[in-house]
Formats: C-alpha cells, structure tokens, sequence
C-alpha cells in the first residue's frame, strides 16, 4: 500500500483513493485494448461508451431532469464566467448577480465585459460572513438570469437554501459543493462546476443547462463556447479533456457505491457539524462565518495567534496533515473536507489541533 497523506487542498482536491487504484491498474491496458484510456481516439465507441456512461451516472446521482443537457467542457469554472453572459444574455441585457464573496465578484466583472451585470445583492455589509436574505436582493424586472456562487471556497460562506427567481433562470457556480448532497437541479436554469473539487482533476468543467437556454447566445458567441454547439455535439466539436472525463467517470461511480448523494450528505454533515463544533467550543480557535451560512465543503479558520501560523502548518505537514494554509487573499488556515476526505481524516485533523493549542499555551 502506497503512503496516502489527509490532503485538505481547496482544490486540486483529493480524489478517493481507490479510484486512483483503479486507474492506476488499468492504465496501461485499458479494458484489454493494449492501450491507455488517454490513447484512445475520442470518436472511438470505446471512448464514446465512457462518455455516456459518465454522463448516465451523473445524471443517476443528481437526479437531472430530462430537458436538462450535460455538457463536459474545457477552460475551468473561470471560461464559464464568461461563456454564460455571452450565451444567456444580449448585450446590454440586465444580469442580476448576488456577491457572497470573491467568486462571486470574478464571474460579476467577466459578466460585465459582455451584459450589464450588476450586483443585486451583497454580503458586503456582514463583512461576507453571511449570504444576505432574499428579502434584501434587488431583483430586476426582466434580467437575462441571477447568479450564485452558493458555496464560496476561499470565504467558506455557503447557502442553506435555493432562491426562488420565477420565470429568471437561476445559474450557480456549483464548482465547489456539487455532489456534495442532493440537489434538486429542476430549480436551476444552468449549473457549472470545476472538476477538480467533487467531481474529478481539474481540465474538465461539467455544464448542466436547460434546453430551452441552448439558443440566446450573442452572434460574437465564439463557436466553443455556444451551449447549442457543444450540445448538438455531444461536447466533442474539439477534443475533449479524455482523461479527466473518464476519471470523473470512476469518481461517479465510487459515489454510488458509497450509496449516492444523500449517503453522501450525511457523511459531509457530520464532518462539518464535528469540525464546526470543536472550533467554536475551543478559545484558542475561531471562524467568523454565520452559523445558517457556514460551508460544509471549505472551512476556514484563524489561530489564537497569527504568530504560530507557520508552526501550525508545519508540525501539521509532519503530522500528514496538508494543505490547511488559507487563502492567499484572507490568510489564516482553510480545511477543504470535500467527498475524498473521511470522516476519520477529520477527526485527525481536531486531534491536531488540540494537540497544537494544548501544546502553545
Ligand atoms: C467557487 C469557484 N468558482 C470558480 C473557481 C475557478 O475555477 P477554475 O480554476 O476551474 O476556473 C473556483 C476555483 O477554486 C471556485 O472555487
């Protein structure tokens, strides 16, 4: 058996290790072809059966509606802050975008190269501890779509609930809490992810889109960034990310063995509720987010002492402990604690960190 660390990286994150395992047995003799999946042309039936069984598990897991279209794009969750103002709305259109922290800004300054993006709601005032009310949004009348970031990876604000738009398609930068616990993807106009938290390596970014949104795009739209062409193309009008696509497939398929996402949810819950409750009963460290807006996906959190910052992170390497450095923009430590991380990695991780605080005083 290999030397596997607790990698609590915000992302690239952690993959469960026997996916890695699987992939690494059949990587050099795929299915007894003779060659690795990565060698495979991406029009082959072989690479195509991946694609659609990926495709049928991730719909299985989330439940996607039929009138849905799952799309596995290139460029990141960042190419999509552009590639919806230019496909959802015209130009000049109105775009309603609620900032809950720093993601939540980006895809807000990309809209506005190509809408008139605006902020209609912002956490601001808390200080982005908490995501404001919907009584609070300022909504327009007649908005191209409203964004949420509804998991904030670098604040760890998150929201407990699913805003209610009417006839306005909601769109959500899922990248960091998708897969997370059930989702009920009919309330949504379009989902996007970044692959490298829940879903698989980064190179891959999965688009859920309601068809009835394939066709608003701008002419100025560039051809791979249209919705409609990469679904009329079974998202193949290039080459696709064929590796990270079939990786996230055995991610899919490790969910369900695990027992789908409400098994899932359960297991997040706790190990969010265990890590939560350590830092608020210790008074030695501290996370300012408000309890209904906290993240079960990224947690940060701030020592007694700023001092003992390095110290922390170093015996915490020693102790096969990665990756808990915070932001660079907010500093202090962030445990990201996405699916690949168990529940006794966690306790590790306050065993630690009471260790350390018992150790300093
Ligand atoms: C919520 C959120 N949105 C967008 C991004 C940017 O994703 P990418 O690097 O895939 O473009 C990240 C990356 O961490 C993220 O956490």
């Amino acid at each position: 058996m290999s030397h596997r660390v607790d990698n609590f990286c915000s992302g690239p994150a952690a993959l469960p290790t026997a996916v890695l395992e699987k992939a690494q047995a059949e990587l050099l003799d795929w299915q007894g072809m003779g060659v690795s999946v990565m060698e495979l042309s991406h029009r082959s039936q072989e690479f195509q059966a991946v694609c659609d069984t990926a495709e049928k598990n991730l719909r299985d897991l989330l439940g996607i509606p039929v009138n849905y279209r799952v799309l596995f794009l290139q460029g990141g969750a960042t190419l999509q802050f552009s590639a919806i103002p230019l496909n959802l709305a015209s130009a000049g259109q109105v775009a309603d975008y609620i900032d809950t922290g720093i993601w939540s800004r980006k895809a807000l300054a990309e809209g506005k190269r190509y809408c008139a993006a605006r902020v209609a709601a912002s956490a601001d005032a808390s200080g982005y501890t908490s995501v404001p009310p919907e009584s609070q949004w300022q909504l327009s009348d007649k908005a191209a779509y409203v964004h949420i970031t509804p998991n904030e990876t670098i604040g760890g604000v998150e929201f407990d609930w699913i805003p209610e738009t009417g006839d306005v398609p909601l769109v959500a930068d899922l990248s960091s809490t998708i897969l997370s616990r059930p989702l009920d993807v009919s309330r949504f106009g379009l989902i996007y992810a970044g692959a490298q938290k829940n879903i698989g390596p980064s190179g891959l970014t999965v688009v859920i889109v309601r068809e009835d949104l394939l066709d608003r795009a701008q002419e100025v739209t560039p051809t791979l960034l249209s919705y409609r062409t990469q679904a009329d193309n079974g998202s193949m009008y290039n080459t696709p990310p064929t590796l990270a696509i079939y990786l996230a497939g055995l991610v899919f398929e490790w969910l369900r063995e695990q027992g789908g996402l409400s098994a899932m949810a359960e297991i997040n819950r706790r190990k969010a509720a265990r890590l939560y409750a350590y830092i608020d009963e210790s008074d030695f460290y501290n996370n300012p987010i408000e309890v209904s807006s906290r993240s079960w996906m990224n947690i940060p959190f701030t020592l007694a002492d700023d001092q003992l910052n390095g110290r922390f992170l170093n015996e915490a390497e020693e102790s096969g402990l990665l990756n808990l450095q915070g932001h660079r923009s907010v500093g202090g430590m962030r445990a990201s604690i996405y699916n690949a991380i168990s529940e006794d990695a966690v306790g590790r991780l306050i065993g630690f960190m009471d260790e350390f605080a018992r150790q300093v005083r």
